[in-house]
């Protein structure tokens, strides 16, 4: 569907068009951040492929419109199944150019900016072609984009073996092998999308601004570190109520966690990628079963059939649903999760949706890294933030995750610092169009 718009006010109003990659990692926090200027007043146009359009407006995602906020999906229809990741990155770096500029060309009020993604580098190659500024929301911690950046441009040595020395860049802890993103390691199986973020990191002088999902008070030092090289932007946390699922969320999960005691729960999920083994499901099954404490795991349908035999059986209680010890669901409503009071621990991949949406809930973490920037978030969870344990260590970490749920939620709000740049970002906007 085209957008248009009548309005005169929208005409004179800046038009920035934001393009998240096909991942729920990725559409939440590029369409908070639409949210976030489309409530600065400026006009906004979220796109996405045509399969994560069909997912959002399927799902109970709250995609109602607001006057200035729309919907406008690439035509890009893949040929035939995507199978794996590769695929999926070759497909869209095929179909997504010609498809981004018609998309940017039908536009009727003309786009003054597009937000795009170092996942997505092509997006800045067609902004570029049709002269239009453009913008690069990077949707993890500014450690790890520092962590690339400085890789790509062989800015340091990075330890790759467990042998090396750690590294040490600007603002960063010393980082070692373990910690620095796995996708730097030669044992990297996902190498297309390692090539293209870090491809991309040779093609951000065509980005006039480079956003960050990130807040100055929890990332000071690596952004100030970083400045020399080229300002980062922090406009997050990006952890707003506002939902992007490209899955259902069952909320039967919630009237559960009412009857819980409060922080009594372990809340369980390795977000919307992570697939865990045979082996590691069962480890956590009998793990949660044998803690004695009440738990809420996410499992997603494609894992559910490696669950132990009879584990489900197990949990159910005359009592029905609501005595159950343990509730697992295919997908959950995490924001509300994190927040309900019956919360006590988060049992995380480190995504950084999910460690930003910890920090904002105030909630301490025990960190279950897998792969990609996990790792890294996880060193600063344990080590930086203070709130995450591999082993738990509870009351301190309540103390300090308290502390960051507060500045969280200032950077975020009317005059924090994260909402000042969102600001200056639009008045910039506005200074373009005249
Ligand atoms: C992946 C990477 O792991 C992440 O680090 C990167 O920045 C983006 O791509 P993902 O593994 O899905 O993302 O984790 P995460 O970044 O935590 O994002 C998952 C999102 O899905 C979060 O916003 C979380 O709230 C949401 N979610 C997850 C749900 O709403 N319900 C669930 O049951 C699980």
């Amino acid at each position: 569907s085209s957008s248009s718009s009548s309005s005169a006010a929208a005409a004179t109003s800046p038009h920035v068009l934001l393009i998240a990659f096909p991942g729920q990692g990725h559409v939440n926090p590029v369409l908070r951040l639409a949210r976030r200027l489309a409530a600065k007043g400026l006009l906004v146009t979220f796109t996405s492929t045509s399969d994560i359009g069909a997912r959002l407006l399927s799902s109970s995602s709250d995609v109602s419109p607001l006057p200035n906020f729309r919907f406008d999906f690439l035509s890009d229809q893949p040929s035939g199944p995507l199978a794996a990741l590769d695929d999926l990155m070759r497909h869209l770096a095929s179909a997504g150019p010609p498809s981004l500029a018609a998309l940017l060309r039908r536009q009727t009020v003309p786009v003054t900016c597009v937000v795009g993604s170092p996942f997505l580098p092509w997006a800045l190659d067609v902004a570029e072609g049709l002269g239009i500024p453009a913008a690069v929301l990077w949707v993890q911690s500014c450690a790890v984009f520092s962590a690339y950046y400085h890789y790509h441009h062989r800015l340091a040595a990075f330890p790759l073996s467990d042998s090396d020395p750690p590294v040490s860049l600007p603002g960063l802890p010393p980082l070692s092998a373990a910690d620095v993103p796995s996708f730097l390691h030669p044992s990297n199986p996902y190498k297309l999308l390692a090539d293209t973020i870090l491809a991309s990191f040779g093609n951000l002088g065509k980005a006039r601004w480079l956003l960050a999902n990130s807040f100055n008070e929890l990332e000071h030092d690596a952004i100030a570190a970083f400045s020399s090289l080229r300002p980062l932007t922090p406009v997050g946390p990006l952890t707003d109520p506002f939902r992007g699922d490209l899955l259902t969320p069952a909320d039967d999960c919630m009237s559960w966690l009412d009857a819980q005691e409060r922080q009594s729960v372990a809340y369980v999920s390795v977000g919307s990628v992570v697939v865990l083994t045979a082996d590691e499901m069962a480890e956590m099954a009998w793990g949660l079963r044998d803690s004695g404490r009440p738990f809420l795991w996410v499992v997603r349908q494609e894992s559910r059939g490696l669950l132990p035999e009879d584990f489900l059986e197990g949990l159910t209680t005359t009592e029905g649903d609501v005595g159950r010890r343990g509730f697992v669901v295919g997908w959950s409503p995490q924001d509300r999760v994190l927040s309900h009071p019956a919360v006590g621990c988060f049992l995380t991949h480190c995504g950084w949706n999910s460690t930003l949406e910890a920090l904002s809930a105030g909630l301490p973490v025990i960190a279950f890294p897998q792969w990609g920037d996990q790792v890294t978030n996880a060193k600063f969870l344990v080590d930086v933030y203070g709130v995450g344990v591999r082993r738990p260590e509870a009351e301190g970490m309540r103390a300090r995750a308290a502390k960051w749920k507060e500045a969280a939620a200032a950077a975020v709000a009317e005059g924090g610092s994260s909402d000042r740049n969102i600001q200056n970002f639009a008045d910039e906007l506005r200074s373009i169009v005249v």
